[in-house]
């Protein structure tokens, strides 16, 4: 049968996620209950729009709202959570045990996606654990470290299964939920990223705004065999970046969400902390490669909490050649 999540943690396979084993089953538990929200949405009231916004401008749904606030119950009531930081608020908040010296910070976006919910497409939600600073006062500012510092990072997928992956530098692991146990079961351990692919996901309805470098590699992408690439690609675009990031953990490919020239992209859309980084991280454990086209994203230090970046992840020799376009432009 297969391990438990709370086994998995207890056996100490990654010792870097068996010391977070406190924050990754409340994580856990709020990922669980955002499953049981998003599933029975159609017949709790659930659905549709909240009739507020957020700190970035962004109209929030009933189910925005509700995730956010089952992440914000789990994690105040877990000890090693020292404050927490959400894409629906502008600042991060306390957790119970502000002061605890061992404790962590949790930066999360409790639903991504969340324009697939009208069609009962996928949505997730995304977390990045970061080290709690020296002292025994937190706030804001403490969020603001590089990538490279997660001490671990995952997403929870609300697809037709509800499958939570975790990682931290040394490998990537799923688990299933088996929804009539109510228990995360290891489906999946140490996913690779294969080098080489032949599917990309990018919104092409933002072509005619695009930079030289992003649509020369997309056009030799569609050139195909007949291309300088000599192969043929495949497309997908799933609207929801965990679902797109899920698929290239499973069968390989590059999603890319890069800046272009709408205003609204000047930066990329995605957020650094709270959506970019932490897949940075599960992406760069599995052999894959997230950059912004100039820098790696791991490397960025954010100057604040919504910061946006630029997002070219995926397979490592095509965001190489990615990186090599945009140093010739
Ligand atoms: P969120 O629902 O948390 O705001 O994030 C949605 C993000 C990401 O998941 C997805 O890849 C992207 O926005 C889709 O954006 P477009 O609608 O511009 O394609
Ligand atoms: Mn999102
Ligand atoms: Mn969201």
């Amino acid at each position: 049968m297969s391990m438990t999540l709370h086994d998995f943690l207890l056996a100490k396979r990654d010792a870097r996620l068996s010391e977070l084993a406190p924050v990754l089953a409340a994580l856990a538990q709020a990922c669980r209950r955002i499953s049981t929200a998003v599933r029975c949405a159609a017949f709790t009231g659930q659905t549709g729009l909240a009739g507020s916004g957020n700190v970035q401008g962004e109209e929030q749904k009933k189910l925005d709202v509700l995730a956010n606030r089952l992440m914000a119950e789990a994690l105040h009531a877990c000890p090693q959570v020292r404050a927490f930081a959400s894409e629906e608020d502008e600042d991060s908040t306390p957790g119970s045990h502000a002061a605890n010296p061992d404790g962590v910070l949790v930066a999360f976006d409790p639903l991504d996606g969340s324009s697939n919910l009208d069609i009962n497409g996928p949505v997730g939600s995304i977390f990045s654990i970061q080290p709690g600073p020296p002292g025994d006062t937190v706030g804001t500012a403490d969020f603001l470290q590089p990538g490279r510092q997660q001490l671990a990072a995952g997403y929870a997928l609300y697809g037709p299964a509800t499958v939570l992956v975790v990682g931290s530098v040394a490998g990537v692991h799923a688990f299933t939920l088996d929804e009539a146990r109510g228990e995360f079961l290891l489906s999946q351990s140490g996913l690779q990223i294969a080098p080489d692919c032949s599917e990309f996901a990018i919104n092409a309805a933002y072509q005619r705004h695009w930079h030289a470098p992003v649509t020369r590699y997309v056009g030799e992408c569609l050139a195909g065999r007949d291309g300088p690439r000599g192969k043929d690609f495949n497309m997908r675009w799933m609207a929801a970046m965990v679902a797109d990031v899920h698929r290239i953990l499973q069968r390989g490919g590059v999603f890319l969400y890069p800046a272009d020239q709408r205003a609204s992209a000047r930066q990329g859309k995605l957020r650094l902390l709270y959506e970019a980084a932490p897949m940075a991280l599960l992406v760069h454990a599995a052999g894959g490669l997230a950059s912004s086209g100039h820098e790696p994203i791991l490397d960025i230090l954010p100057a604040s909490l919504h910061e946006r970046v630029p997002v070219l992840l995926g397979a490592r020799h095509e965001i190489e050649r990615l990186n090599d376009y945009h140093r010739q432009a």
